[in-house]
């Protein structure tokens, strides 16, 4: 198996380019398939998440050609059928065929989706709004049959902001007859640009990133070319990566505004940043101070950069609280920060953490557990004493382009082996 082998240590200059945000593309792809005519998309990482939702989109007939960061969908002649369990549970994003599916032939067939073991993870948003647009739903072991004769725009309340049931019902709803109203909908950028491709296409979607979207559905949604918003969780970990090892270190193509949150606990922290139109600079690395960061939805603080947060207050003088109220098992980083030299506290509901830094730490092995923490090992790599070889990197390798080429290109000696 494949590992990535750090030695820490070493400055970082130039600048890093931020890619096509993973979020927002694993949602594109399958919105895709409400087209009657081709699309084509770009900015798309190269992710192994992309190549899984296209290997979905084979099994159903739709025609995908990548090349140069585009993907072109043609679903002209797509087949709707059931996604088998081996699809289905290579990621989460394949719950957005459910959306789309149903949109389009008023009939899903598939499985329980995948995606790292942070939380429970329940999808019962989904149904219930899948369910509210006039959908049936069966389900026997984590199967799923979702069917409508007709679908119809309805009121549909959010008990909770889920980014996955508000793109999902957006996707189905697109199609209804009438008008849908989601209320407490998430308000991610991500949320944005998935409406903005359905309505370059002819949908009808209004107040995507606030707090209440309005979809009148339509029959028909036609060719249209679209852009992927740059990855602001890339963007955060490279900007965190930055804060510990850059000199003058750029971090390009990215959206300073999808992270003021993160902005404002790194300030608070005493990191020195210039912040321009579409890039920040860390021109130097100085003394840090503990800060507290609680995650929430968006604008707040984004539970994706949590884990790398988490490594970043490893080096910040004090005691830092963290405290993590979107997932329930999102600390096991830590326990591998611990072998590191990591010191810290974990409550007992699993809620909050606190960490006592400066900590000095030291390379080892290590085996990345989910995506995000995967890369808060990786940085706890870059700035460690020594060697680190990390484990199961296919974590990793679902969700950052490039990983390895961008920070060897600013002068991290970092590979795969
Ligand atoms: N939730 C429910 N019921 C539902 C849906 C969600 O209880 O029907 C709960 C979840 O269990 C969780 C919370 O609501 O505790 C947030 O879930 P949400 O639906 O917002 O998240 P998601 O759609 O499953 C996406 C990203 C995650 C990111 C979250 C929050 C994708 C494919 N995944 O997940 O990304 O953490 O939004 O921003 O877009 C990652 O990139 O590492 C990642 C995990």
């Amino acid at each position: 198996m494949p590992k990535i082998k750090i030695e820490g240590g070493h400055q970082l200059t130039g600048t890093i380019t931020v890619s096509g945000a993973k979020n927002s593309v694993v949602a594109l792809i399958p919105a895709a398939i409400l087209c009657d005519e081709k699309v084509k998309i770009s900015n798309v990482p190269n992710i192994t998440d992309v190549n899984d939702l296209e290997n979905i989109l084979d099994h159903l007939n739709a025609t995908t050609v990548r090349k140069d960061g585009t993907i072109e969908i043609n679903s002209s002649d797509i087949i709707n059928k059931e996604i088998t369990y081996e699809l289905s549970k290579k990621l989460r994003a394949s719950y957005y065929f459910m959306g789309a599916l149903l949109g389009r032939f008023k009939k899903v067939d598939m499985y329980f989706p995948g995606g790292c073991a942070i939380g429970a993870r329940p999808i019962n948003l989904h149904l219930k709004g899948f369910e509210l647009l006039g959908a049936k739903i069966t389900e026997e072991d984590n199967h799923f049959i979702i069917e409508a004769d007709k679908l119809k725009g309805n009121n549909i309340y959010l008990d909770f902001p889920s980014v996955g049931a508000t793109i999902n019902i957006m996707l189905a709803a697109v199609k209804a007859k009438g008008k849908t109203i989601i209320d407490n909908a998430a308000q991610e950028p991500e949320i944005v640009n998935i409406a903005t491709f359905l309505n370059n296409m002819g949908a009808k979607i209004k107040g995507a990133g606030t707090s209440t979207i309005t979809i009148i559905g339509v029959k028909y949604l036609h060719s249209c070319f679209h852009e992927v918003i740059p990855d602001r969780i890339e963007a955060g970990t490279y900007l965190i990566i930055g804060a510990l090892l850059g000199k003058k270190l750029k971090i390009a193509n990215m959206i300073p505004n999808h992270l003021e949150a993160l902005i404002a606990k790194l300030t608070e922290a005493g990191v020195d940043m210039e912040i321009g139109i579409d890039n920040i600079i860390i021109n130097e690395v100085k003394d840090y101070k503990a800060v507290d960061i609680k995650t929430l939805v968006y604008p707040g603080f984004a539970t994706d950069l949590q884990q790398v947060m988490a490594t970043f207050l490893t080096q910040c003088k004090g005691k830092s609280l963290i405290e993590e109220t979107i997932y329930e098992n999102r600390f096991q980083n830590l326990l591998r920060l611990e072998k590191m030299g990591a010191e810290f506290k974990i409550a007992p509901d699993n809620r909050i953490a606190v960490i006592k830094g400066k900590a000095k730490l030291k390379g080892t092995y290590v085996d990345a557990t989910d995506l995000r923490g995967g890369a808060s090992l990786l940085v706890a790599g870059l700035i460690a004493e020594g060697e680190t070889t990390i484990d199961n990197i296919s974590y990793i390798l679902r969700g950052y382009d490039q990983i390895i080429e961008k920070l060897t290109e600013v002068g991290a000696k970092i590979e795969i082996i």
